[in-house]
Formats: C-alpha cells, sequence, structure tokens
C-alpha cells in the first residue's frame, strides 16, 4: 500500500518534463489523475514506494524508462473505428492513388499504420485492401507503437469474442480462425503486415508512404510536437500521398505543407509535391 503522498507536486514536475521529452505525450493538471493511477499500479508492480525513488529508477534504466512509457500510453481502438474513414478509404482515396501512380508504379501501395495499439486498425486497413485493391496492386503496411505491450498482442493477432464485434461477418469468417476464447487473424492477413517499435517523437527510418493512418494518437501531445510528428510524416511519404488523423483532431492553424482534403465521407491531409 502506498503512501498518501507518494506522488508530490515537485515529482509531477519532474515526470511530465520527463514524459514531454521522451515520448511527446502531454500531461496537465486535468490528466494528471491518469498519470498519478497508472504510475501508482507500476509503483506496486515494482515493489517501490515512493515517485522519487521510482523517477531515479527510470532516470537510470532505459529498459524501465520504456516499461513506463508502456503503461502510460492510452491503447483504446477497435477494429473498423470510424467507418467514414473507410468508406473515403475505398471510394476515394484508392482510386486516385491508382490513377497516379499507374504510370510509374510497382503496384504496391505502402501504407503506415503510426500508433497502431494492439492491431485493430492496421488489421482492419489489411482486411479492406485484400477486398478492394483490385490486381495486379499488392499492399504492405508498417504497424508502429511505442507499447510493447500492445504490439505483442498485434502480433499474436489474438482477439477476445468481446473485441472482434466492429468486423463484418464475411471477413470475420474469411480472415480470423475461431480458436478457444476469441478468434485469430490468419497468416494470409497477417503476411501484409510488419509490426515495430517506434516513438513518433523521433524521425522515422520508413519512407515513400502512400497512405499514413495516425489517428487518435496526436490528441495526447501539445501543439508543437504535433507540428514535429506530421512534418516527420510528411518526410515519410511519396509524392501524392494521404494522411489520416482522428476526427476529434486537426491541423488548423498549424503551418504544416499538406492540403486539406475534403471528401464525402471525411476530411483528409494530402502530400501532393
Ligand atoms: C488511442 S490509441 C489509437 C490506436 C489507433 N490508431 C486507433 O485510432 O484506434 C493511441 C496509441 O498511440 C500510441 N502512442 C502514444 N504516444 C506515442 C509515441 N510517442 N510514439 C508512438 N506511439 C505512441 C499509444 O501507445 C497508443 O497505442
Amino acid at each position: 500500500m502506498l503512501d498518501a503522498n507518494f506522488f508530490t507536486n515537485a515529482d509531477f514536475e519532474s515526470y511530465r518534463n520527463l514524459l514531454y521529452k521522451e515520448s511527446g505525450i502531454n500531461f496537465t493538471e486535468t490528466n494528471k489523475p491518469i498519470l498519478v493511477q497508472r504510475l501508482r499500479a507500476r509503483l506496486q508492480e515494482c515493489g517501490i514506494q515512493t515517485a522519487k525513488a521510482y523517477f531515479e529508477l527510470i532516470t537510470k534504466s532505459r529498459e524501465e524508462l520504456k516499461l513506463f512509457l508502456d503503461a502510460i500510453t492510452t491503447n483504446l481502438t477497435w477494429f473498423f473505428r470510424n467507418q467514414p474513414h473507410f468508406d473515403a478509404l475505398e471510394r476515394f482515396v484508392l482510386p486516385e492513388l491508382i490513377k497516379v501512380k499507374k504510370p510509374k508504379s510497382d503496384f504496391t501501395l505502402r501504407i503506415w499504420s503510426a500508433g497502431c495499439s494492439s492491431g485493430e486498425e492496421p488489421y482492419t486497413v489489411s482486411m479492406l485492401l485484400s477486398e478492394k485493391l483490385p490486381p495486379p496492386w499488392k499492399f504492405e503496411i508498417v504497424a508502429s507503437d511505442l507499447s510493447l505491450k500492445c504490439l505483442m498482442t498485434a502480433k499474436e493477432g489474438f482477439y477476445e469474442t468481446s473485441r472482434i464485434s466492429g468486423i463484418p461477418e464475411n471477413y470475420l469468417k474469411k480472415y480470423f480462425d475461431a480458436v478457444e476464447g476469441g478468434y485469430k487473424a490468419k497468416d494470409t492477413l497477417k503476411s501484409h503486415i510488419k509490426f515495430d517499435y517506434h516513438n513518433l517523437k523521433n524521425v522515422s527510418p520508413w519512407r515513400n508512404f502512400d497512405i499514413i493512418f495516425c489517428r487518435n494518437v496526436l490528441i495526447y501531445f501539445d501543439e508543437p510536437t504535433q507540428f514535429e510528428v506530421v512534418s516527420h510524416f510528411w518526410d515519410s511519404m511519396a509524392h501524392n500521398a494521404f494522411l489520416y488523423i482522428g476526427h476529434s483532431e486537426s491541423l488548423f492553424g498549424m503551418k504544416t505543407k499538406f492540403e486539406f482534403v475534403k471528401t464525402q465521407w471525411t476530411t483528409l491531409y494530402k502530400r501532393w509535391e
């Protein structure tokens, strides 16, 4: 049992500065209770009594820092989250990309699911593209996150029955095997996706993406970090490529080079040059 004073105001300042520097995640007075709750749980797991002692540990051990970053992330996600995004993918983005890429193409679309959490987003995209992308087009997806726990779940591709409700029945039959307690993604679905650890605070080594999904991630960053992250995306994208962000997120007022694209289904951002 931790002492009521295990986390002081001075600790809050130290933690919020470190978390901001390492991950871009911005804790304010408003979301401080989330930090306290998650820190408390981690301290109890480690058998450490004070936030100060744990802070010393994470500033010495990169390994423990990674585990702590994992513990403080919010990983809520689900299959086919925000259907209008996928309607726009099928009816607007794919036809556009096919049209502009065709003359000089190896017929492969490259997609990045940045902040993929436990994999529902890249598996959704993999199902849709398997269904909707006409031959001879192929696709490959890079799916990345900061949370090692989430990446393990994503790689395994097993989801409890309660978590698969967003998947249409015919897709579920075709792309998942029913196993005890839930469903497991088939290898045909997994084979398109490469899961990898990547902290969006850092420049990515990846280039030439035709579509980037970074949905419901920017919301955890302040504006300078959002700008930094989307500028890295710009560098990772091909010419004529699309960026999806969450429906409650916006680049409004930010001096990015992205063109704002309003479709019938949703708004998107485009790298056109
Ligand atoms: C709420 S989930 C969104 C998942 C999915 N994109 C969706 O929209 O359903 C946010 C994810 O962003 C990840 N994340 C937060 N900060 C990150 C960072 N600096 N680098 C990489 N991933 C980060 C979290 O670990 C979490 O899995």
